[in-house]
């Protein structure tokens, strides 16, 4: 009989699972003007991107959460770069359906527990992964991808630790997306490249919509 801990992990991850392979990319968006959130995200959702991180990095992203959770049925939007609890409960109340975090602490796994809101930690190595495997996580962003060792990294850690699966990010592109999407222990892969800054201040929202379009594409191998 499976004990309680290893059940908790189990609908974690499968809360987590639900939200976060409805599809291969994860645009990371940095919102500057909140007008910018409803338009970006229908742009996004148009090229087959439905999940989005909105990064705490900007003073709009918590509006730009806001409007999108409001406005945007098709998108499931999250809050990335939450460093604390206080981030947290900011993300939640603004309506994020996933937290993402540049690495993992313990404030942040209780947090996490504790409101049960689906939780993306990040690791780059194979303790702070075997740290939230005892934390009961078995998904998690792998960042800095490209500099911590990228594909073949990915592929040393798959022996050890075959349970966790990764969403590489941090250096990913049109160009290597693909050598990280056929991985099997890769669920998606994130980046910053789906909305570029140029694009975003000319409002080019189907300029977007194509580059969603075009990592689907490469990140499906289709
Ligand atoms: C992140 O927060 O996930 C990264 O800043 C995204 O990295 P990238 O800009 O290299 O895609």
């Amino acid at each position: 009989m499976p004990d309680k801990v290893s059940e908790k992990t189990a609908e974690r991850t499968a809360a987590l699972d639900a939200i976060l392979t409805r599809s291969p990319v994860i645009p990371v968006l940095v919102v500057e003007d909140a007008a910018h959130a409803v338009p970006l995200a229908r742009a996004l959702v148009a090229g087959g991107l439905s999940v989005l991180e909105i990064t705490l990095r900007s003073n709009a992203a918590l509006e730009a959460i806001k409007r999108i959770a409001a406005e945007v049925p098709d998108a499931v939007v999250g809050a990335g770069t939450v460093l604390n609890p206080a981030q947290f409960a900011a993300a939640q109340l603004a309506g994020a359906r996933f937290v993402i975090s540049p690495g993992a602490t313990d404030a942040l796994y209780f947090t996490a527990k504790d409101t049960g809101l689906p939780y993306l930690p990040a690791v780059a190595t194979a303790s702070e992964i075997m740290r939230a495997m005892e934390q009961g996580f078995t998904r998690a962003k792998f960042f800095p991808a490209e500099s911590s060792g990228g594909v073949a990294a990915l592929k040393s850690l798959s022996g050890p630790f075959p349970e966790m699966k990764f969403c590489p990010t941090g250096g990913i592109t049109e160009a290597n997306l693909r050598s990280y999407t056929v991985l099997p222990n890769v669920f998606a892969a994130g980046g910053s490249w789906l909305a570029p800054k140029d694009l975003l201040q000319k409002a080019d929202w189907a300029g977007i919509t194509a580059l969603a379009k075009k990592a689907v594409s490469i990140a499906k191998g289709s």
